[in-house]
């Protein structure tokens, strides 16, 4: 914990409140409130988080102002272009960039983990085949704490190892299994001779009837898309597996938690309802049409994929993702792809108009993702349980980060009471 050298002063009623004052490696300074309630006897309100620090982390920075997202310090731009995937993996959950040698024992533990155990494939059975495969992940997850009863205690720091290797690497085998059941396709193994993004895309879409080759382009795109879906500070998923897990829940249960809290269209949702809306939208001379419906107050309608609780610039991983579309698209052939044109002139229209540039909502991670994800052969509904997949490894390095702090405790918020103060039982022939 960072040392406090200051203090804010807080009067209630004429009684003055020191609260000590922490200064961070970066971002903004937090006031320690963790003895108001039993010195001022009152709490602090703030629905939705949005001026609280849930905790103290040394993995991911976000500045949102300047649209700068780092991970144990890297910029995720030069991440995105220089590293990949399962070696960010091993920076989230390590704190340092991998040698060689780690990273190729770290690339291997993975690897061998790949496959889930053979009664899980009945699991599936269970669901009907148009389940969404989100749903279908929420509880394949869950379920994994009734088959790897090995590394669930959450004391033992080799079981949180245990547990940790085994979600990053299963949880492509999980999503692409809810794919093919939801297709009415035969399931397919993990190969331990592909690398991460390529077994995923091979467990998607290669038959039984047919050799499938990997495409580079698109396992290369596929990697960058799990490495800007890594991780991302204390957003709303992250802090249900935090508030999941203080209550000593076992990995897996924790992490479904997070996969279901994902899965809202205010959040990891936001790719699959993005690429839906730009599929309604369908042709450039709508755009007006939706942009004025996303300004109307009476109109529910947002623009997907655009807006951030913390980016009021833009979300560096959007910039990236754009370039991707870009590049992906045009290796693929995939000219002139009408969407693409659609998203370039509403982000053009949106960011030229005052109601967006004065609420700083700018295209985030979700308004580009879809168009390439779509472009690879992916439906919609497989967009979000790629985000869950990618997601995995912050979502369990936050939770390791948190179960090895000593002085961690059960989540356990108040709140702001507004209802009945107590009244007496009224009978039923009295009301
Ligand atoms: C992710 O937290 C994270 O880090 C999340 C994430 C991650 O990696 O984990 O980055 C992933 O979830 C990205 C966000 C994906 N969601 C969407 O694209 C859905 C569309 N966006 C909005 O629903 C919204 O912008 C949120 C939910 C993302 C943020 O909401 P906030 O911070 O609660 O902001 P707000 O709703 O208070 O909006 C502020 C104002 C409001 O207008 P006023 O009431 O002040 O007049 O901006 C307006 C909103 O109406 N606004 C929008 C808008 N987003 C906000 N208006 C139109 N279209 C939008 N998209």
């Amino acid at each position: 914990m960072a040392e406090s050298t200051k203090s804010a002063t807080l009067t209630i009623d004429g009684k003055s409140y020191e609260l000590p004052i922490f200064s961070p490696t970066a971002g903004p300074d937090v006031i320690d409130i963790r003895k108001l309630y039993a010195e001022a006897d009152v709490f602090t309100y703030d629905p939705g988080f949005t001026s609280t620090a849930s905790c103290d982390s040394t993995i991911t920075f976000i500045d949102g102002g300047k649209g700068e997202l780092l991970h144990r310090g890297y910029p995720i731009d030069q991440l995105a272009e220089k590293s990949h995937y399962l070696e960010v993996c091993y920076l989230l959950l390590y704190g340092e960039l991998p040698t060689a040698a780690q990273l190729e024992d770290f690339e291997s533990r993975v690897t061998h983990h790949t496959m889930v155990h053979e009664q899980m494939h009945k699991f599936y059975s269970g669901f009907r085949r148009d389940a969404h495969p989100m749903a279908i992940m929420v509880g394949v997850v869950g379920a994994m704490s009734a088959f790897y009863h090995d590394s669930t205690d959450i004391s033992d720091p080799w079981q949180r190892e245990v547990a940790s290797i085994r979600m990053i690497a299963k949880m492509p085998t999980i999503a692409a299994m809810a794919f093919k059941y939801t297709i009415g396709q035969p399931f397919v193994y993990p190969r331990n001779d592909l690398d991460y993004a390529s077994n995923f895309l091979r467990m998607c879409f290669a038959v039984p009837a047919q050799e499938y080759e990997v495409n580079p382009i698109l396992s290369r795109a596929m990697d960058r898309i799990f490495t800007l879906h890594a991780d991302h500070e204390q957003n709303a998923s992250t802090s249900t597996v935090r508030l999941a897990s203080s209550s000593g829940a076992n990995p897996f249960a924790s992490i479904a938690a997070g996969i279901a809290c994902l899965w809202g269209p205010a959040h990891g949702g936001a790719n699959q309802a993005c690429l839906e809306m730009l599929q309604e939208i369908g042709t450039v001379d709508r755009i007006p049409e939706f942009i004025a419906r996303a300004k109307d107050k009476d109109d529910p309608f947002r623009l997907m994929g655009f807006g951030h609780r913390v980016y009021k610039n833009f979300d560096p991983r959007a910039t990236v993702m754009k370039q991707s579309a870009d590049e992906v698209l045009d290796l693929l052939g995939v000219e002139d792809n009408p969407i693409l044109q659609v998203a370039k002139e509403l982000e053009k229209q949106a960011l030229n108009d005052p109601y967006f540039a004065d609420k700083k909502l700018f295209p985030n991670v979700d308004f580009y993702s879809g168009i390439i994800l779509e472009a690879m052969g992916f439906p919609t509904s497989m967009f979000t349980p790629i985000f869950a997949l990618s997601r995995t490894v912050g979502w369990i390095s936050q939770w390791k980060e948190m179960i090895s702090d000593p002085t961690m405790k059960i989540g356990r918020p108040r709140q702001l009471y507004t209802g009945e103060t107590q009244r007496n039982y009224v009978e039923v022939e009295d009301r």
